[in-house]
Formats: C-alpha cells, sequence, structure tokens
C-alpha cells in the first residue's frame, strides 16, 4: 500500500496510473514524428517536468535531443505571478528545428504562453506542447497542449513533479495537497 504523505489530503492519480498514460501519450508523440528527417528537441521545463519527462523519454523510440528552460512562475509557496520569468534558457540552437515542450501541468496557461513566443522568436521550426496535467478550466491566455495525459479539478496539487514550496516533488504520485495544513504551515 502507498503511503500518503501528512499533507496530502487524497492521492488523485497513482504510480500505475501515470505510467500507463505515459506510454500511450509516447505512442502517439511516436506515431506523429516517425516520419521526421531531423532528431526532435524535447525541451523540459524545469523543475517539475523531471518525473513525466524521464518516464516519457524511455518510452520514445524517435531520435530525440532533450533541453530545459526554467521559468519561474511561482513566488515562494502555492501563490502563482501573472508575469512569469525565464530564468534558465535553452542551450542547443533551436533554429529550424521541431521543437516538444513538456510540461508537468498548464494552469492558467501563462508561462507556456511566455515560453512558446521564446521560443517562435528563437526561430523554431514547430512549436508542440504535451503535459502531464491539465487544470483547464484555470486558463486565462489561449493556449492548448497537443498532448494532455490527465484533466485535472482546480486544487493545489503536489508530487510526481510538482510542489509546495519546492517540497513534495518526489512523491510518486499526484495528490491533492491539504491545504488547511498547508495554511498552517504559512502562519508559522
Ligand atoms: P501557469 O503559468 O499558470 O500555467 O502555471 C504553470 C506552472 O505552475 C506549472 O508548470 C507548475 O510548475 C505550476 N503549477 C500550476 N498548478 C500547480 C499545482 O497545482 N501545484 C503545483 N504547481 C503548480
Ligand atoms: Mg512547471
Amino acid at each position: 500500500m502507498l503511503k500518503k504523505h501528512e499533507l496530502v489530503e487524497k492521492i488523485l492519480l497513482n504510480t500505475k496510473i501515470i505510467n500507463t498514460k505515459i506510454i500511450e501519450l509516447a505512442n502517439e508523440v511516436n506515431s506523429y514524428y516517425k516520419d521526421n528527417k531531423e532528431p526532435i528537441i524535447l525541451i523540459g521545463i524545469l523543475k517539475g517536468c523531471l518525473p513525466f519527462l524521464s518516464q516519457f523519454m524511455l518510452n520514445l523510440n524517435i531520435d530525440c535531443l532533450v533541453d530545459f528552460m526554467y521559468v519561474e512562475s511561482y513566488l515562494g509557496q502555492t501563490k502563482a505571478v501573472s508575469k512569469p520569468k525565464i530564468k534558465v534558457d535553452v542551450i542547443n540552437d533551436v533554429r529550424g528545428r521541431d521543437l516538444l515542450i513538456v510540461e508537468d501541468i498548464i494552469d492558467s496557461g501563462n508561462s507556456l504562453f511566455k515560453i512558446r513566443n521564446h521560443l517562435q522568436e528563437l526561430g523554431a521550426k514547430s512549436i508542440k506542447i504535451i503535459t502531464l496535467l491539465d487544470k483547464k478550466s484555470k486558463r486565462v491566455v489561449d493556449i492548448e497542449a497537443d498532448w494532455y495525459g490527465f484533466e485535472v479539478p482546480d486544487h493545489f496539487l503536489v508530487g510526481y513533479g510538482l510542489d509546495y514550496d519546492e517540497k513534495l516533488r518526489n512523491l510518486p504520485y499526484v495528490g491533492i495537497a491539504d491545504l488547511s495544513k498547508i495554511a498552517i504551515l504559512e502562519k508559522k
């Protein structure tokens, strides 16, 4: 039995369900890019992408490179900032390349909007988006994933890459955070 962390109210998606979904997603992406002449570049959005990206890329059978960007969209704990800042940029030359952005979750869409514009300005040939989780009801800008694993309700989620104040990314499941316990921590 999976032990629930004390700051988790409920486990929403367990490891098995997530892994099965990731294989399905990788199969779709494999067939989408199967005739590509050049390797695609996976752009993982740090740090939340890490568990999803690692599981996902192990199931890809197409040629790919891996690169990262780090975008700060949360200041401290659970509140998003509306103007995300790019803190770490890609290392590869993305001009004329097919890019696949790999995200943990899309919420307002502000971060991805910024990231996509930036990669467009760098001269990418194509930009697709894959996200493990999608809070569709929270979108404030016009951006959609090309592939998503699960549509999730508007709760503060943790685990499988998602953090509360940089912690809990290592939980092997996606859980709904217990906000009453977090409120107590934030008062301390
Ligand atoms: P957006 O810019 O509002 O779409 O937010 C995107 C980023 O905020 C994601 O890549 C996550 O890192 C973070 N985020 C959004 N929702 C949650 C959540 O429920 N828990 C933890 N992090 C989240
Ligand atoms: Mg993220």
